[in-house]
């Protein structure tokens, strides 16, 4: 049994199925309708989420299969000083597998040494990682720039508390010839242990000096609730707007990422833009995730 706790957890012919598995899906949705049949998939979210748990959810039912779970741990057990070890062995007797996304760093790690039948998909645990957004990042790249060999990402905003940015850059570094532009006020720099084992990178904080070189811009929210004190977050949520300004700098084919939810980090004014692949990426996250369920129990 495989689980999905870091994006380093499938190899890279993994990923390449996977990513066949989304394009036939995306073909040909009414093949898929009942291949999770019977299935129970348990939805377990003790941080808040739009995106991640919805299309989890909907991914499920696309397959035919169904979803328990929570968007709230307020209305669990949880409140009465239930251990996560408790919540995983009970709902390992009710699911198939478990989609979790919790606060603490490590927590979907440690759910995964106590179960036996039920894979576990890290669906984010603090601001440590968030594997299947990566996913949902490496669909959207591969579909648009064909391969992941040669590109410049930059990835700007807070790159200190920034799960998705801590996976996308461990999944994408297996790449041939990725150079990381790293963007950001030095407060919420890249933490060191993710970027010891990269080959090539640059840090900067200045976006208009760095945009012009990249073919890849992901964009991130300062996230507010990993932040301790508040002056510092009110400091720092403005440092970075994309507007059609400084988009005006980049190359005609780069693309914007962004894993949502955006604050005020790229102006409504881009969306309208060809570069702008935000809205693509968070659907390429319900195929991703389509793929990745039925990998797991092992129906493909
Ligand atoms: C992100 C997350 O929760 O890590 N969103 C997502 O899952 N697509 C990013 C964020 O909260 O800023």
């Amino acid at each position: 049994m495989k689980h999905f706790i870091d994006p380093l957890d499938l190899t890279l012919d993994e990923y390449d199925l996977l990513f066949r598995l989304a394009d036939n899906i995306i073909e040909s949705p009414v093949d898929f309708l009942d291949r999770a049949k019977g299935k129970l998939l348990a939805s377990l979210f003790f941080e808040p989420s739009t995106r991640t748990r919805l299309s989890f959810e909907a991914a499920m039912n696309r397959l035919g299969g169904r979803v328990i779970g929570f968007s709230d741990a307020n209305a669990t057990s949880t409140t009465k000083g239930e251990t996560l070890i408790d919540t995983i062995n009970t709902v390992e007797n009710y699911s198939d597998i478990c989609a979790m996304r919790h606060f603490k760093e490590g927590a979907a790690s440690l759910a995964s040494k106590v179960v036996s039948t039920m894979p576990i998909i890290n669906a984010g645990d603090g601001g440590h990682l968030h594997p299947t957004q990566t996913l949902a990042d490496l669909i959207t790249i591969r579909r648009h720039k064909g391969s992941f060999e040669k590109l410049n990402i930059g990835f700007c905003g807070d790159l200190k508390f920034g799960r998705t940015i801590h996976s996308l850059v461990r999944a994408i570094n297996r790449y041939e010839d990725i150079n990381f532009t790293f963007i950001s006020p030095k407060e919420l720099k890249m933490p060191d242990p993710f970027k010891s084992f990269l080959k090539k990178y640059d840090e900067t904080e200045s976006l208009v000096d760095a945009i012009p070189s990249l073919d890849i811009l992901y964009m991130s929210r300062v996230q507010k609730e990993r932040f301790v004190s508040s002056d510092e977050y009110e400091r720092l949520k403005d440092f970075y707007i994309l507007d059609p300004e400084k988009l005006s700098l980049a190359k005609d084919d780069m693309m914007i990422l962004h894993p949502m939810p955006r604050v005020n980090e790229i102006s409504p004014l881009v969306d309208k833009d060809s570069r702008a692949f935000y809205f693509e990426q968070m659907k390429m996250g319900m195929y991703g995730r389509m793929a990745l369920i039925l990998y797991l129990l092992e129906l493909v």
